[in-house]
């Protein structure tokens, strides 16, 4: 089990150090799934969700565009198969603002009530709004979020992509309605150290707002299987800084993870953003990366590995999509 749990502000639920992200689990174009990836199948997700959830890492990320609802409703179906285990998950999902949506009550309110039928809940833990890219005031959003925890359907609420200024805007705009901002679900990794070196944070921390991290391994380039030789397969457009960069600090980790006693690639990349305080949700596809990931909790990387790790982050690489969809 994992030792720490932390609490999701404005509620009851709390939440392990580590979660698992469900991205893959339905979809094709990023993924692979019915497609380049035939290993993937119904039977490596439930396995998967087990060995997640027998390893105590309990928190799964899904949202109603992945796989245009087939996420979530895989992860209904492994929660309705077994009580036993769904009884110890929290499960967030998202509400994905396009700027069309300008009934934004009436949306979200409706993707929520979606969300929850195809995942087999009375209510999610946590609720959030998936990118920036609102036409309507934080006022507006967070009134419709206040309405979804007002009416039993979400424990929590949060938000995706941010910035340090969104976020206190958000912060304060649910505070106006009697509610507390849960996290902020945002890319960091060492292939992204943007939300640590522009302040979102320290910004997070001192508003009691749980920072998740999403492409935690750089969409699996960070794992030491993929090199410039061997680039990952699919539209894999988080993380992806050319490999020959992401070469040199796989070798970082390899030479730390050593030190560790055969910790991998991605267990110290892991580790160094719990380091942080932050939850990493890295996907797993199968039973083997499940186990792997939850191996980056129970030890610790020293002040010196820190450093080191520090030192070979990289800040500032911005692709076009990530120009829009990430704020910081
Ligand atoms: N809010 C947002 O805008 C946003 C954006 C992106 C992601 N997310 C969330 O964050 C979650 C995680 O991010 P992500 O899925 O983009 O990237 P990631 O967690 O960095 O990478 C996941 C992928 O890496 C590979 N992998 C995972 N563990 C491994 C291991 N131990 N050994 C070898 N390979 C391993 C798998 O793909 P292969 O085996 O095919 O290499 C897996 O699908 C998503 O599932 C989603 O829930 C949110």
């Amino acid at each position: 089990m994992t030792s720490t749990s932390l609490p999701l502000a404005g509620s009851e639920v709390s939440i392990p150090a580590l979660g698992v992200g469900t991205w893959a689990w339905g979809d094709r174009a990023t993924w692979g799934m019915g497609g380049y990836d035939t290993s993937l199948t119904r039977s490596t997700i439930e396995e998967a969700f087990e060995a997640s959830v027998d390893a105590g890492v309990t928190l799964f990320d899904t949202a109603e565009i992945y796989g245009r609802g087939e996420s979530e409703r895989i992860l209904g179906a492994l929660l309705g198969a077994d009580d036993k285990r769904a009884a110890s998950v929290q499960v967030a999902t998202k509400f994905m603002p396009f700027p069309w949506k300008l009934d934004v009550r009436a949306s979200l309110l409706r993707s929520l009530r979606a969300s929850l039928d195809r995942l087999g809940v009375e209510a999610v833990d946590l609720y959030q709004i998936h990118g920036p890219v609102s036409l309507r005031s934080h006022g507006a959003i967070a009134d419709a979020l206040a309405e979804a925890h007002q009416l039993g359907l979400a424990r929590a609420v949060g938000i995706s992509n941010y910035s340090a200024s969104e976020t206190r805007a958000m912060a304060s705009a649910l505070e106006k309605r009697g509610l507390r901002l849960a996290s902020n679900q945002i890319e960091f990794s060492l292939l992204r150290t943007d939300p640590e070196a522009d302040g979102l944070l320290a910004t997070c921390r001192q508003l009691g707002v749980v920072a998740l991290a999403y492409s935690p391994i750089g969409q699996g380039r960070l794992t030491g299987k993929y090199s410039a030789d061997n680039p990952p397969p699919g539209k894999r457009t988080f993380g992806n800084l050319p490999m020959s960069v992401v070469d040199g600090i796989t070798a970082v980790l390899r030479g730390i993870g050593e030190k560790h006693g055969g910790k991998t690639p991605s267990q110290v990349a892991l580790n160094w953003i719990t380091a942080k305080s932050v939850v990493p949700i890295p996907g797993a596809k199968n039973r083997r990366q499940a186990e792997e990931n939850a191996g980056a909790l129970g030890w610790q990387l020293d002040a010196e590995d820190l450093a080191q790790l520090d030192g070979v982050g990289r800040v500032g690489h911005r692709s076009l999509q990530n120009r829009f969809w990430q704020h910081g």
